[in-house]
């Protein structure tokens, strides 16, 4: 059945982050761009996720959007969580300049330092501030919206 909240389309990435030694991605679909100068990103992240606990840490991450053909790979890191499972194991990935896990699949990253972290319910939208982005291939991202499968 159709609402209204799903008409809210958006790309889907994984958000891969460093921290305690580790490296772990997550599957995001709510995030955009929300500053032109400096260029800022904003992703919310459920505060029982893992990755929340990483990011709020670390205080950076990377955004990785995937191409429309990888809903295998946004489901990796969609239904797993990193607190039971090395997802990288499971996935091929490069590094990213600033040493971030690139999932195969990207299609271009952002990396992202935190200088902000807003309150929005059960989730936390964390501000990045773009620290370094890259185009590794013009192709169409994956839609998350509500005829997404997953
Ligand atoms: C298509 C898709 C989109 C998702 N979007 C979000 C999102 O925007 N924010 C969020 O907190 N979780 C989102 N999730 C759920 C997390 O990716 C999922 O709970 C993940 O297993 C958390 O992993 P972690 O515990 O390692 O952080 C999404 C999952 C899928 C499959």
């Amino acid at each position: 059945m159709a609402d209204a909240l799903g008409k809210l389309y958006t790309s889907t990435a994984v958000v891969t982050m460093k921290a305690r030694g580790k490296t772990n991605g997550i599957t995001i679909a709510w995030m955009t761009r929300v500053s032109w100068s400096p260029p800022m990103v904003a992703i919310s992240v459920g505060k029982t996720r893992f990755s929340h606990e990483l990011i709020a840490e670390s205080k950076a991450f990377c955004v990785c959007i995937l191409r429309k053909d990888k809903t295998e790979v946004a489901e990796l890191f969609g239904t797993n969580s990193g607190r039971t499972m090395d997802k990288f194991s499971h996935v091929q990935y490069t590094l990213s300049e600033g040493n971030f896990p690139i999932p195969e699949g990207t299609i271009a990253y952002i990396e992202c330092e935190v200088v902000e972290e807003c309150e929005a319910g059960d989730h936390t939208i964390f501000v990045g501030k773009v620290i370094r982005e890259k185009l590794l291939e013009d192709a169409d991202p994956l839609i998350f919206g509500e005829h997404t499968l997953l």
